[in-house]
């Protein structure tokens, strides 16, 4: 279905303020964004608009209740200047599957594409050109309806931002295995790109910066024992040659790039393994001399190698010698820049003249 998304644009575009080599990351905004509504059971006025401020009562229900949900993807370009996206349809579907998840409406997938694609012709010049560079694109809905008292709302936003990300040339983190807080159990909203989510999240991430790590190694609700996920990361060991993950359990959020990342591991000829994967096995795997690689994939960085994880009074060392994650790497960089052959189609092109 094509929707009639209106658009009003910027008199002067903020765009000669970017120095594309220095971008203050996650505070730089594009030029405009994407705006729908939701009221009396359907979404509606879909448009495109100067990036502003928007205007909130503050019964809004969101802020009380926390139904919001985002996604995150980015946008490159080809090598002949071509914007693209990375499996976008992934990300529409994720995002209704947050939504019936929190008791939210869904958002029509195809007015998703449209309404992205359309903000993207639009932004093309923000679209940093270094490989390993893209804009970031923020979908996101909550519940703006001025109520107070515990239901679903009737009301809700839609709304995607953009902002431009400079090559992460990550550095091999270390991660705490946090066995006192949890970031989701059976039944919970681990599986959901909810904001609650990540606000639980977040005091226990400071603890275990303060006490030098970059990030937190999820482990389950009930026991401390099965790996679940890092931070905005899934992980991935290589134990004996073959490449493991922890199954989708309900409990985890099921990452694009980590779909994707399975893909070329098979594609590359190695065994990959979706299934629960104990602490106490990568425990043993690295005093084995096992343990071959550890890494987390996610939309920010893609690939960030592990070198260190802290479980109780254990320090697991992982070597810094990852040749077939870098390889992944690589290739990921070269299919988002059409520097390789998509042979999985996942990059959807933007025609420019959507503009
Ligand atoms: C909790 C969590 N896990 C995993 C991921 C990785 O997902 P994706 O590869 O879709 O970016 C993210 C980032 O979106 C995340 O927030």
């Amino acid at each position: 279905m094509m929707y009639n998304i209106t658009v009003n644009k910027i008199k002067k575009s903020k765009i000669d303020t970017l120095d594309f080599n220095n971008i203050p990351l996650g505070r730089t905004f594009s030029d405009h964004m994407f705006i729908c509504e939701y009221t009396d059971g359907e979404w509606s006025n879909p448009r495109i608009e100067p990036l502003e401020l928007i205007p909130t009562h503050p019964a809004a229900m969101a802020l009380h209740y926390g139904q919001a949900i985002f996604e995150g993807m980015k946008a490159t370009k080809d090598i002949h200047g071509t914007p693209m996206l990375f499996r976008p349809k992934k990300n529409a579907e994720r995002l209704n599957f947050s939504a019936r998840r929190m008791g939210m409406p869904e958002f029509p997938e195809d007015l998703f594409l449209e309404g992205l694609k359309k903000l993207v012709a639009i932004e093309q010049n923000w679209i940093p050109p270094k490989e390993g560079s893209a804009l970031y694109l923020r979908p996101f809905m909550y519940a703006d309806e001025p109520f107070i008292g515990m239901r679903a709302a009737t009301s809700y936003k839609f709304v995607i931002i953009a902002s431009p990300s400079q090559p992460l040339f990550s550095k091999p983190i270390k991660l705490y295995a946090e066995t006192k807080y949890i970031r989701a159990a059976d039944g919970g909203t681990g599986e959901a790109k909810a904001a609650g989510n990540y606000a639980a999240a977040i005091q226990p991430t400071e603890l275990a910066k303060q006490k030098g790590y970059n990030q937190i190694l999820w482990l389950d609700a009930r026991d401390f024992n099965y790996i679940q996920e890092v931070g905005t990361m899934n992980i991935f060991f290589k134990i004996n040659g073959e490449y493991i993950t922890p199954s989708l359990d309900g409990s985890i959020l099921a990452g694009i790039t980590r779909m994707s990342v399975i893909d070329l591991i098979r594609d590359r000829g190695y065994k990959i393994t979706e299934r629960p994967i104990h602490i106490e096995e990568i425990i043993e795997a690295q005093k084995n001399g096992t343990l071959e690689e550890a890494f987390g994939t996610g939309t920010a960085v893609a690939i960030t190698m592990i070198e260190e994880i802290k479980y109780k009074d254990i320090t697991i060392k992982v070597s810094n010698d990852n040749p077939v994650a870098e390889a992944i790497l690589k290739i990921f960089n070269e299919i988002r820049t059409g520097k390789m052959e998509d042979k999985l189609h996942w990059m959807v092109k933007v025609e420019k003249e959507l503009a």
